[in-house]
């Protein structure tokens, strides 16, 4: 099958060559290899040809875990007589491809999947007829497709089954065939059919007005967005609203924790309209996934997808939440064009879910979080290798989920912060404002970011900053040395009566830890590495019962220290953490922790063996390295 596919394209190929300039002998060879092009991580050709509107029909398979359907493609041509159209795929099944004529009749063409490149998947070249400005992939997904994960029945709290996307990097390949890179921005419409007893929800328009039985759900995504905010849903879902314009979704189970939890939702969003300009995506929801969710948050158009485990009981782990609505300005209105200009997307965040904050609970709580990201930052620098340390890194032949250190986070969040206190808090504001505007919907690299702020900040207040500094935080490694290195009062107390008590002069007894927040907490327990034993740890812990802390971010701290000091029942904790969450910033560093200790090595493989089933295939993947025991890792690093 493929074969004559592959000889029909041959023949293709030729006679393209003949139609425009002389044909050489490497025209055939040339289109059998294809390349990664102006996005290391995309074969998308995309400054030849490019998605403008994705219509997509799929029906979701709980039983089978597949997605099936077709997609039709509005193409955008920007070069006359460019004859084929490049798509990024990994593991789908391709079952037809067909051109649709301008009156809607369709046409045959000729296509074939390239060979597959480890993460980045394969190419699919399609022949584009001339004229042709509709294309149609009739497709399927796999089990295995490692942007999607689906949980049986017995692995939800509901007790039905439920499946998510998470499409960040370059994973909405592995669902949709398409142009796989930030560069490219579409808008779309989709119907999905499914089971008549789950609800089905997208990063799009169509959620809540849409709950019906017939189990038919379609949706709108009037925005261009880049493929990487595709996002989908399928479970037993219920809604709360929680403003006029946004709400929550979670299983049954989690709803009125989470309707409680996220109360202030509303409030956020109007915060970051008077930052930095209309909210331009209609709708803001929230959903909650189930623990095995990968991440934090992830910051899906409209609906921003999150972790049950910052559900604390008491808000004090809503810095996410900002972070992920932040987003609707800095990477999903304003899109980092390639991965490696991440910390576009990423520093620009962290500084504005900082302001959120600030204007929501004070500067006293805003500078602790600083100074926890900045202490976080300070500690992960040294494990980079210095080309790694820069904001704008080079990633090409590397897999993109490498760009996801600390460095685009929190190094970009710094240089935000740096360029607030040189050029004032209002002027910052306003350029701010006016970046966002300028470059709404659309896709930029740093190089674009740089000249913007020569033109707006730097050229107009050139006492204030110079642009060689700029250039020392976006091309060099480490920290400037004229970094502004955030300071909280509140952190120095707790810094002196962990002091006091580790010299004797204070009991346990008498630390003020009524008035801590969790912040105050995070830092003594991060604090403790390194100064306590088991017997320390069961005092603490008869005094703090932090073994049952509901604090999933102390509960972290926690169970690090166990492994540290081999305290029994932080340990026995951790095992019953590690078969429930599967989000990859705890389970990781546990595993690898556990896993460095001769006396664990073996009980964290016994647990992972336990916990794979139900985690998520970025979880599996990310545990496997930390527990060296690698099976299938796909394509270089
Ligand atoms: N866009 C990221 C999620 C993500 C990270 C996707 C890595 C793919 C690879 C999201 O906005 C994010 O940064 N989430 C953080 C939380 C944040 C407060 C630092 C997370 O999930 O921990
Ligand atoms: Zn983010």
């Amino acid at each position: 099958m493929r074969s004559r596919k592959l000889i029909v394209l041959v023949m293709l190929g030729l006679m393209v060559g003949c139609q425009g300039e002389r044909p050489t002998p490497e025209v055939p060879e040339q289109s059998f290899d294809i390349q990664t092009g102006a996005d290391p991580h995309s074969f998308a050709e995309y400054e030849k040809v490019s998605i403008a509107h994705m219509a997509l029909d799929l029906s979701v398979n709980m039983d089978a875990q597949t997605l099936e359907g077709h997609v039709v493609y509005d193409l955008d041509r920007h070069v006359p007589g460019w004859q084929r159209l490049v798509l990024d795929t990994r593991d789908l099944v391709i079952d037809d491809v067909l051109a649709i004529r301008s009156d809607g009749t369709v046409l045959p063409v000729s296509w074939y999947l390239g060979s597959a490149q480890g993460h980045l998947g394969q190419p699919l070249v399609v022949v584009l007829p001339s004229g042709i400005e509709q294309v149609r992939i009739d497709y399927a997904s796999k089990p295995q497709a490692f942007g999607l994960q689906w949980l049986t029945a017995e692995q939800t709290s509901s007790g039905r089954p439920f499946m998510f996307s998470q499409s960040q990097p370059h994973y909405a390949r592995t669902w949709v065939p398409l142009q796989d890179t930030p560069a490219v921005r579409y808008t779309f419409e989709a119907t999905v059919r499914a089971p008549e007893e789950l609800m089905v929800v997208m990063g799009a328009g169509g959620n809540a007005d849409d709950i019906n039985d017939d189990g038919i759900y379609n949706f709108q995504m009037p925005q261009p967005i880049p493929s990487y905010l595709m996002a989908i849903a399928v479970g037993e879902l219920e809604f709360a609203a929680l403003g006029p314009r946004s709400g929550v979704y979670a299983e049954p189970d989690w709803i009125d924790r989470a309707a409680n939890e996220f109360d202030v939702l509303e409030e956020m969003i109007s915060i970051g309209e008077t930052l930095y300009g209309p909210y331009r995506w209609g709708r803001y929801d929230l959903l909650v996934l189930p623990p095995s969710f990968p991440f934090g948050g992830m910051e899906n158009p409209r609906l921003s997808f999150l972790t049950p485990t910052i559900i604390a009981g008491d808000g004090s782990l809503l810095a996410l939440v900002a972070h992920e609505l932040a987003h609707s300005w800095s990477g999903n209105l304003v899109t980092n064009a390639a991965w490696q200009d991440l910390w576009l997307n990423e520093g620009f965040t962290v500084y504005f879910e900082a302001r959120i904050m600030e204007a929501l609970y004070g500067e006293r709580i805003e500078r602790m979080l600083a100074k926890l990201d900045w202490d976080g930052l300070m500690a992960d620098l040294p494990q980079h290798a210095p080309g790694e340390q820069q904001l704008v890194r080079d990633l090409s032949g590397r897999d993109p989920e490498q760009a996801f250190i600390r460095v685009p986070y929190d190094k970009g969040r710094f240089f935000i912060e740096w360029l607030e206190s040189r050029f004032g808090r209002e002027t910052l504001d306003a350029f701010l404002r006016d970046y966002f505007a300028a470059f709404a919907f659309e896709s930029i690299d740093s190089e674009t970011f740089r000249a913007y702020a020569i033109e707006h900040l730097f050229q107009r207040h050139p006492d204030a900053a110079s642009i060689e500094q700029m250039d020392e935080w976006l091309y060099e490694p480490g920290m400037p040395a004229f970094a502004v290195a955030p300071e909280s009062d509140a952190f120095e107390r707790v810094d002196q009566l962990a002091e006091q008590w580790h010299s004797g002069e204070l009991a346990l007894l008498e630390l003020p830890t009524q008035a801590w927040s969790v912040y105050e907490w995070q830092h003594f327990l991060k604090g403790l590495s390194g100064q306590v034993d088991t017997e320390d740890m069961a005092s603490l812990d008869a005094q703090f019962e932090l073994t049952d802390t509901q604090n999933v971010e102390l509960l972290y701290l926690w169970l690090l220290l166990s492994i540290e000091t081999q305290y029994g029942p932080g340990l026995d904790r951790l095992a019953s953490f590690l078969m429930e969450v599967g989000r990859n910033k705890f389970t990781r560093p546990l595993y690898a922790s556990l896993a460095k200790t001769d006396w664990g090595r073996a009980r964290a493989i016994e647990i992972y063996q336990q916990a794979q089933s139900g985690y998520h295939p970025l979880t599996r993947q990310a545990s496997e390295r930390a527990l060296g025991i690698d099976s299938d890792i796909i394509g270089p690093n």
